[in-house]
């Protein structure tokens, strides 16, 4: 599936701009600046295919990539970015809770968290939010090569710990690394089950 090209389709900057599909889709959330563009990236194979950068709050609306006609990728704003407008980040929230609560189409969510740091406020509202929407979601845990094996093994014991807490979490955390490709073959045939025949 993977193998596939992938191509940037629609971008939305508001809810009444997504676009009207039925293709099974799998949305990419987290904190601004943990990687999701790049993961993206490293998933298709594709170093410039979806937008990186290290300023935070890079990717400003939901960006749709069609991968080979089968399955949709879906690459959202961050949240949790502390120097962004008050307004901006409440219109960015909002449509990304509007998408994953009013999509019949969306199959996973990748949520993505930072195998550096601890898991913030912010991530444990939206997985809230998922529970209580009944949305289907799986950790990734990311920039597992910028950290020591121990520290690395204490956050993901961390992190699996918290999932049995979440009903709609997926049980299986997986360590990945866009830089060095770890984890990346995984989280691909794991999102290949979704993938139209
Ligand atoms: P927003 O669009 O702003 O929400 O950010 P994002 O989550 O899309 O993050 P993005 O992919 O733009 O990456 C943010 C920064 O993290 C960039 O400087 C990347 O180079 C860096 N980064 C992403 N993935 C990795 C990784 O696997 N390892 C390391 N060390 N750095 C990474
Ligand atoms: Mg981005």
């Amino acid at each position: 599936l993977f193998a596939r090209p992938c191509e940037f389709f629609h971008g939305a900057q508001n809810i009444s701009q997504l676009p009207v599909s039925d293709a099974p889709e799998v949305a990419f959330a987290g904190r601004s600046n943990v990687g999701k563009s790049s993961l993206i990236n490293a998933l298709t194979g594709q170093k410039s295919l979806a937008r990186a950068s290290s300023e935070p709050g890079r990717t400003k609306q939901l960006n749709f990539f069609d991968l080979g006609g089968r399955l949709v990728l879906v690459d959202m704003p961050g949240y949790g970015y502390a120097k962004a407008a008050k307004s901006v980040k409440e219109d960015w929230q909002g449509m990304m809770f509007d998408y994953l609560r009013g999509r019949p189409n969306l199959r996973r969510v990748v949520l993505l968290l930072d195998a550096r740091v601890e898991t913030k406020a912010s991530d444990r509202e939206v997985m809230d939010l998922f529970d209580k929407a009944a949305i289907n979601f799986q950790v990734v845990l990311t920039k597992c090569d910028d950290v020591k094996p121990k520290a690395e093994e204490a956050r993901y014991r961390e992190v699996a710990a918290e999932m049995s807490r979440h009903p709609a979490a997926h049980p299986v955390v997986l360590p990945t690394s866009s830089q060095t490709g770890r984890g990346i073959p995984e989280l691909r045939a794991e999102l290949a089950a979704f993938a139209e025949e």
